[in-house]
């Protein structure tokens, strides 16, 4: 019987409601007979991180966390950080998403920009032509580069050093790959487009050195293209398509490059992210799925969109529990939620992309939605 124990983190301001979203629609998942009689079923831890967890315990991440995390097939995370606690002290509560992400060894962030229903493109800021069709994932080192360097802080000086390992870079560089395989399909691997600043920084001259001898040494029938950083910011806008595959990203570069891309797509609440800690199928290890956003206070209560952490639910549910149905399920449920009512789709639209429909408004539209999905599975 497929059991899977997930510890549930929903962190500050809209965190616990994007995640309790997300929750109900795992929750309509499992009662649903097309995933119930195959003996699903969710084990659901829920603890405190962030700002709540400095309230309670006076620490954002507690050791007795850590460990529950590290014994649970998954953590399904929300989002940390609000103005009670600040985020120039020394007691931060973005500190914990960083630590947890370094306890757990996830160094590879997986956050893919794509436009999740046709009724939703024009919701984006970019005309719809130019963005319609857009799929592409940034792929972001997680666990390396200037977040986790040798920091100086002082009144009147400061610095945190951005280093890389080749052997930090090449792992990354061959989950590049394996993306790039799944993403392109039958249709032959997606391209990789790496990420860097090559032309002024040692780091990604490393950078750039360490993607291509993996690349022409272990899977040089993938298409590889090096691309400025500052270069990449323009094309991201004026031409999203051109990146379709794998957009293969340093920390930074990534933790920037996503944000952009999610504001391409229409908004921050479609923008889901994966966390994991090694190639999927090949190492047992604990996943990490959050949205890619942070806490926004100001949506705080039920004005968020939930959608990205419903899609991060899904892609627990694909990378962390071989349930690649009922994943693709939910996201045919999410695609239908959002959908104009003339194509067939229920025109849920929260602030963000329009419209004026609370967090658990939209999360019961994906679950009714869900509903109607799974009674077309037989068998
Ligand atoms: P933010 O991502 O919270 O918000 C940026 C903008 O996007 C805001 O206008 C917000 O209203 C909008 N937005 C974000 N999520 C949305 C959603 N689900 N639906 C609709 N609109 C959404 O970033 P910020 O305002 O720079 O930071 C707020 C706090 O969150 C800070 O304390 C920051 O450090 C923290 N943060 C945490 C995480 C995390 O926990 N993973 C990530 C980013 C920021
Ligand atoms: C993200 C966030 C985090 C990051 C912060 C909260 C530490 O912005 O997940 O993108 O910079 O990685
Ligand atoms: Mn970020």
């Amino acid at each position: 019987m497929p059991s899977f124990n997930i510890l549930v983190l929903g962190g500050d301001h809209i965190g616990p409601e994007v995640v309790g979203e997300a929750v109900k629609v795992l929750r309509a998942a499992e009662a649903h007979p097309a995933v119930s009689k195959k003996n699903v079923s969710f084990n659901l831890d829920h603890d405190l991180l962030g700002g709540q967890s400095i309230d309670a315990h006076g620490i954002p991440l507690t050791p007795e966390v850590v460990e529950k995390a590290k014994k649970s097939h998954a953590v399904l995370f929300g989002a940390v950080g609000g103005p009670k606690w600040g985020m120039t002290g020394a007691l931060r509560p973005e500190t914990s998403v960083l630590d947890l992400r370094k306890a757990l060894n996830c160094w590879a962030n997986i956050r893919p920009a794509k436009v999740p229903s046709p009724g939703v493109a024009k919701c984006s800021p970019v005309k719809e032509s130019v963005v319609s069709g857009t799929d592409f994932i940034v792929l972001r080192e997680n666990c390396g580069g200037v977040y986790f360097g040798e920091k100086k802080e002082t009144p009147d000086y400061a610095h945190d050093v951005w280093g890389y390992h080749r052997w930090e870079i090449e792992r990354i560089a061959r989950m590049a790959a394996y993306l790039a395989k799944k993403h392109g399909g039958a249709a032959g691997p997606s391209k990789i487009t790496s990420i860097d600043k090559a032309n002024v920084l040692a780091v990604c001259r490393l950078w750039r050195d360490a993607v291509a001898k993996v690349h022409d040494a272990e899977f040089p029938e993938i298409p590889l293209t090096n691309q400025l950083s500052d270069s990449l910011a323009l094309i991201m806008v004026k031409n999203p398509r051109s990146l379709n595959g794998i957009v293969l990203c340093d920390n930074i570069f990534g933790d920037l490059f996503s944000d952009e891309a999610a504001a391409i797509i229409g908004s921050l609440g479609f923008s889901p992210s994966a966390c994991l800690a090694g190639i999927p199928g090949e190492e047992k290890t604990t996943g990490m799925y959050e949205p890619s956003h942070g806490s926004a206070p100001d949506l705080a209560p039920n004005k968020a969109n939930p959608i990205a952490t419903i899609q991060s639910a899904a892609m627990m549910l694909r990378y962390s529990c071989d349930l690649d149905f009922v994943a693709d399920a939910i996201d045919e449920a999410i695609s239908i939620a959002l959908d104009d009512k003339s194509a067939g789709g229920l025109e849920i639209r929260t602030g963000d992309i329009g419209g004026s429909a609370s967090t658990t408004e939209m999360g019961d539209a994906v679950v009714s939605a869900l509903k109607q999905v799974l009674n077309k599975i037989k068998d």
